[in-house]
């Protein structure tokens, strides 16, 4: 098959990339370059710089690339800047989806992996969120995850399209200093910035009814996340008209704030800098740990990388980044 993987310049999407190459498959990526860079992208695989937002230039990247597939990671993902700007996280992810679902149907593309969120979850009050936990999401960020799933839903029914929602636990690590997250949005790199300050870390509260008192999260290593891809991308290959699956993609284990914080402190060799509770940040669950059992079904993967691993190359990257 032949893979046009939108938001493919960005931090997942060129992990992702290379996992599809990787495994064989032919790939070109659709960016619009407002977050992602075009050194992410990998010689030899083609750059259509381009908005989801326009369908006339999405099917000219379809027939250029001779596309059969779209893997769709291009989005605006940061939660806090969601409530600030919602329509603009609307438009660039529901209207953006709807676009690029009206130009595959009109030029007969009918295979879709798409980049969905535990965020659709809300605050689940269950020890491991199954697929089948109901959704409630907290920010616009993502409802629009979760219109995108029933988005892609009703195409399916309607036309026959193939599909996989793939809701990411909290992404972290690099498979190359080169490939590391540029933001400063999540927990792993908000500590590497306040050591960078000479600051000590902050945990935004420790009365949680959780053990230790502070949020418990599920992370998994991007390269976890991209080699989910490549089983999503190969499970639809074959799968019959309609299909339209909704995997969580976790390691199935919880780590405490607190816990992470000690890890990262150690890996940079900070442990002078004692870690500072703070208060609650609103709106955060105590516990979101996914239950990974139907991607293991489905698509016969699972995560295969650790902690350290996720704390240790993302350290290489910031140290890459900042010097
Ligand atoms: C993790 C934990 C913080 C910084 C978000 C989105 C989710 C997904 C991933 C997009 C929380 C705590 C953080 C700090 C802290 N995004 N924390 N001190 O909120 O679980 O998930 O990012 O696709 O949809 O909601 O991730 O990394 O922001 O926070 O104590 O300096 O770390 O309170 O408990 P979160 P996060």
């Amino acid at each position: 098959m032949s893979w046009l993987v939108t938001g493919g310049a960005g931090y997942i999407g060129a992990h992702v990339v290379r996992a599809l190459v990787d495994g064989g498959e032919r790939v070109a990526v659709y960016d619009d370059l407002s977050t992602g860079s075009a050194e992410r992208v990998p010689g030899g695989v083609p750059l259509v710089v381009g908005s989801v937002l326009d369908g006339a230039a999405l099917e000219d990247a379809f027939r250029d690339h001779a596309v059969t597939g779209v893997v769709h990671i291009a989005a605006k993902k940061q939660v806090g800047e969601s409530v600030e700007r919602p329509l603009h996280y609307y438009r660039e992810n529901v209207t953006g989806l709807q676009t690029l679902l009206e130009a595959m149907t009109s030029a007969g593309v009918d295979r879709l992996v798409f980049s969905s969120s535990a965020a659709v979850y809300g605050m689940p009050d269950v020890d491991l969120v199954t697929e089948d936990t109901p959704c409630l999401p907290m920010s616009p960020y993502g409802e629009t995850k979760l219109i995108g799933e029933w988005l892609i839903g009703a195409a399916a029914r309607a036309h026959g399209l193939r599909a996989a929602s793939l809701r990411y636990f909290n992404v972290a690590g690099a498979a190359a200093p080169e490939l590391s997250d540029s933001g400063v949005f999540n927990l792993i790199p908000m500590v590497f910035e306040r050591l960078a300050a000479g600051e000590a870390p902050r945990v935004f509260g420790d009365d949680y009814a959780t053990p230790d008192g502070t949020c418990v999260r599920d992370y998994i290593h991007v390269r976890d996340i991209a080699s989910a891809h490549l089983a999503a991308a190969r499970r639809l290959g074959d799968a019959p008209e309609g299909t339209s699956l909704v995997l969580n993609i976790g390691r199935g284990e919880g780590s405490s704030v607190r816990e992470m914080v000690d890890r990262i402190l150690k890996v940079a060799d900070r442990q002078d800098l004692a870690p500072q509770v703070t208060e609650r940040r609103p709106g955060d669950p105590a516990r979101v740990v996914a239950s990974a059992d139907r991607a293991r079904e489905e698509l016969g993967w699972s995560a295969r990388h650790g902690l350290d691993d996720m704390i240790d190359s993302a350290w290489q990257g910031w140290c890459h980044r900042h010097g």
